[in-house]
């Protein structure tokens, strides 16, 4: 158990964090608020043949890549192992030997340099994220967090707090996770966000009207569901396949996506005039996608909040994320224990 802890003001510590929760290894190094490097290597194409993530490889790729990528952030940021005064290591949730990988790497730095650890909550680090672009969150704030693994709608008074609410999540496939299945569906290449977002573009969003799960005047306000609009996606295109006739690829890309969009910025929009926000925060991979982004901007204008929008690069995986958690932890409380594993299902809120 390491006894190390900062020195100096907290708020302006040098921080390495480290992330290998899923396909990216990535190594950021943050000094205060102001983001110096951020190197990610990413596994993805790896894992395009198989439709998704292969675990097994995924760890593989990480072992290999994290000497390299961490050399590299140092190159970037101009500073040194021995200039930091912390660690924060992405803990859980993902998957559990990619999430090895990083968690004995962090533990190495903050052994062999006597600094202080932070196991980090992947979720909890991709609504941090803004803190590098446009400084800490208002409080309190309403967070959506949208990501491969997860749609949730988050009442956040503190990062890292334990007094984060969950407001309401999707109760089947999360928002991302849905475009990859579409993308794939529709012969894109995984994953399936960035492709449907570019196909969107040129497409008509009015052309068809595909189903806004969990919206009826019973259904959970803040939770959402994305099942059935993959569904019916399927079923549309496998009926027109049926008659021989042409999917309108980028037609039903756009439908597809104001469907998705419509019900995530609806949602967050309610979320915060119920709770009395002042602030809205986008967050996850999702986040970087062109026409929520925009909506949300939109949304924040017309109903007067301060709107968090992170960098398209910010929002997905990365580990600049992951130390800008970090700082608001160093303020909050102790660093964790060296014996502090890795967890593939740890809880959120939390960390
Ligand atoms: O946060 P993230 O990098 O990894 C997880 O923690 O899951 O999110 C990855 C997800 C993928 O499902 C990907 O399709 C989606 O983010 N994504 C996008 C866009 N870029 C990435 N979805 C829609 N539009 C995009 N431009
Ligand atoms: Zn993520």
């Amino acid at each position: 158990m390491t006894s190390a802890i900062v020195t100096g003001s907290p708020a302006e510590a040098l921080v390495l964090g480290i992330e290998t929760s899923c396909d990216e290894t990535g190594v950021g190094l943050v000094r205060g608020r102001t983001l110096l490097a951020d190197a990610v290597a990413s596994s993805v194409d790896e894992h395009a043949r198989f439709g998704g993530v292969v675990p097994e490889v995924a760890s593989r790729a990480h072992l290999q890549a994290l000497v390299p990528t961490a050399h590299r952030a140092f190159a970037t940021a101009g500073v040194t192992p021995n200039d930091i005064d912390a660690v924060a290591v992405t803990a859980g949730p993902g998957l559990s030997g990619a999430l090895l990988v990083g968690v004995a790497a962090a533990k190495a730095y903050a052994l062999a340099l006597d600094k202080p650890l932070y196991a980090v909550n992947h979720l909890s680090a991709h609504v941090a994220v803004d803190l590098l672009g446009n400084g800490p969150l208002d409080e309190p704030c309403v967070a959506l967090l949208v990501s491969g693994g997860h749609s949730s709608l988050l009442l956040v008074p503190r990062i890292g707090g334990e007094d984060v609410v969950e407001l309401g999540a999707t109760v089947d496939d999360a928002a991302g996770e849905a475009y990859d299945k579409v993308a794939r569906l529709l012969g894109l290449p995984f994953p399936g966000g960035p492709p449907i977002d570019r196909l969107a573009s040129s497409g008509n969003s009015a052309a068809i009207a595909f189903p806004r799960g969990m919206t009826g005047p019973r259904d959970e306000p803040f939770s959402f569901s994305f099942s059935g609009l993959k569904t019916a996606v399927a079923r549309w295109v496998e009926a027109r396949a049926k008659v021989g006739e042409t999917v309108p690829v980028a037609d039903v890309a756009a439908s597809f996506q104001e469907a998705v969009v419509d019900v995530l910025v609806t949602k967050a929009r309610r979320a915060a005039a119920e709770v009395g926000a002042t602030g809205l925060c986008l967050a996850g991979g999702e986040a970087a996608n062109s026409s929520l982004r925009e909506r949300w901007l939109d949304a924040c204008i017309a109903d007067g909040l301060r709107a968090f929008v992170p960098s398209r690069t910010m929002c997905t995986d990365n580990a600049a994320m992951v130390a800008a958690a970090a700082w608001y932890r160093l303020a909050l409380d102790g660093p964790s224990s060296l014996a502090s594993g890795a967890d593939p299902a740890l809880r959120f809120p939390g960390y």
